[in-house]
């Protein structure tokens, strides 16, 4: 497998968005991923099939260190946008740790190497088990999201023997302009952090408190954000409240400004992260605080991508319809949050005619689609197509819905795929379940007034 990478071709991959940031380029025609060819990893690992470029992430990863890297900093992937063992692998080999919201995320960090020191835990409702989990495991800090949670993690961290590391989420009150309301974190009607002004009583009253020890302040204000603006209101306000708290002798170690950095799904350039650092930077290195950073989609969005086969075109009355073996179970982006996905035929055909069309998965939901209205050449049943910049909340996202095993996983390192994660079998989706006897009846009795 592989090819080499002409003039013309570059060219092309640029007019595509796959360069800089990412390994897929095409060559004479045909999908590649760092030489490999899309179309013989779906032909060997069948598709639905999430193949993802290992340089590409690695070098999202150095990115970040080396623009924000000039002040002691974190980057704390955030293990919800893809949280496949081997993807965690290479990240924290790297030296990054892990933004995680689930005892279960916290497991797969731990087995994937993160040292705990290097991992944050977020999310509006931890258990008691989860609080447990990660002051056994020796995170760096929870980043607490109410008043109740606060007063939970104390009380679990003195029946554990001891002080919890904290950090409080902190909702700034910021409207930040995300493609979708769904993704918008940092406005008071959010469910996400606590008020500013709740959030600092909260670190003075409890500043005492023998079982919590305030290590930091976070705020994360939602996703897929294009422009510093929104951060630097964030900052602002951080800045503001640890200012406060310092001059009456709180003293916290880091400012940890979440994520959310978009990424160019429509194959243009992601947020400036370089214009974002020049505004960060400045104000941390003068007070001596330490940034922390949870990007999720920025490390591993644009090395994703999910092939899927074409079974049926069908057209009615105004509408073509692709219908692919990939839908919103596999990828529920584009149904969830109207989220945008280039989808690029694997090997390109001359002739094939532009159509306008909605490429629909099998599942029976109408909301069950990849794009719609979409200007495309026309594909034939058979072909594969690429559905770009798949590698954040594609796998994570997947369900069994419909009772689709989730798709298999392929990472490519040094030109050779490896299968990462097998398909599922319809076995796996019946592990677990059980049917108790029937009653001797084997009918429920009628109830009066049923029918
Ligand atoms: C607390 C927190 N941090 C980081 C992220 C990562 O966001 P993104 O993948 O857009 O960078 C999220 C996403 O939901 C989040 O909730």
């Amino acid at each position: 497998m592989g090819g080499s990478l002409g003039e013309g071709v570059l060219s092309r991959a640029a007019e595509e968005g796959s360069v800089p940031r990412s390994g897929f380029r095409r060559v004479e025609g045909r999908l590649t991923c760092r030489g490999v060819e899309l179309e013989e990893l779906a032909a060997e690992f069948g598709t639905p099939l999430y193949v993802y470029d290992g340089e590409g992430i690695e070098e999202q990863v150095a990115r970040f260190q080396a623009v924000f890297g000039e002040i002691p900093f974190l980057l704390a992937y955030s293990v919800k946008a893809n949280g496949s063992l081997a993807i965690l692998d290479r990240i924290a080999a790297l030296g990054a740790g892990a933004d995680i919201v689930s005892a279960g995320e916290l497991e797969r960090a731990l087995r994937a190497g993160f040292p705990p020191e290097k991992i944050v835990f977020a999310g509006v409702g931890k258990t008691r088990a989860e609080l447990i989990a990660g002051l056994r495991a020796g995170i760096r800090s929870f980043h607490v999201e109410s008043a109740g949670e606060l007063e939970s993690l104390s009380r679990v961290a003195h029946e554990e023997g001891r002080a919890a590391p904290v950090g409080l989420r902190v909702n700034p009150d910021v409207e930040s302009p995300t493609p979708h309301a769904y993704t918008r974190t940092g406005h008071a009607a959010s469910k996400f952090g606590i008020p500013v002004e709740e959030a600092e009583a909260l670190y003075r009253n409890r500043a005492d408190d023998p079982n919590l020890d305030f290590r930091g302040i976070d705020v994360h204000i939602g996703s897929q954000i294009m422009e510093a603006e929104p951060y630097l209101r964030a900052l602002h306000v951080v800045l503001g409240m640890v200012d406060r708290l310092a001059a009456s002798g709180i003293r916290l170690e880091y400012l940890d400004l979440g994520g959310g950095f978009g990424v160019g799904y429509d194959g243009g350039a992601g947020l400036d992260l370089e214009a974002l650092a020049r505004e960060v930077i400045p104000p941390l290195a003068e007070r001596g605080y330490e940034l922390i950073l949870e990007p999720g989609r920025t490390v591993v969005g644009e090395a994703g991508v999910l092939l899927t086969r074409v079974l049926y075109l069908k057209r009615s009355g105004i509408k073509t319809f692709v219908i692919t073996d990939a839908g919103m179970t596999e990828l529920i982006r584009p149904s969830h949050y109207e989220g945008f996905h280039r989808i690029l035929p694997v090997r390109e055909s001359a002739g094939a005619p532009r159509v306008i069309a909605d490429v629909v998965g099998p599942i029976c939901e109408s909301g069950d689609f990849l794009a719609r209205d979409r200007e495309m050449p026309l594909p034939r049943p058979g072909d594969v197509l690429a559905v770009k910049t798949a590698g954040a909340y594609g796998f994570t996202m997947a369900s069994n819905y419909n009772a689709r095993p989730r798709p298999a996983e392929v990472l490519v390192e040094g030109a050779e795929a490896h299968l990462i994660r097998r398909r599922e079998s319809v076995e796996d989706l019946m592990r677990g379940e059980t049917i108790p006897p029937r009653r001797a009846s084997g009918r429920a009795p009628k109830r009066p007034g049923s029918p």
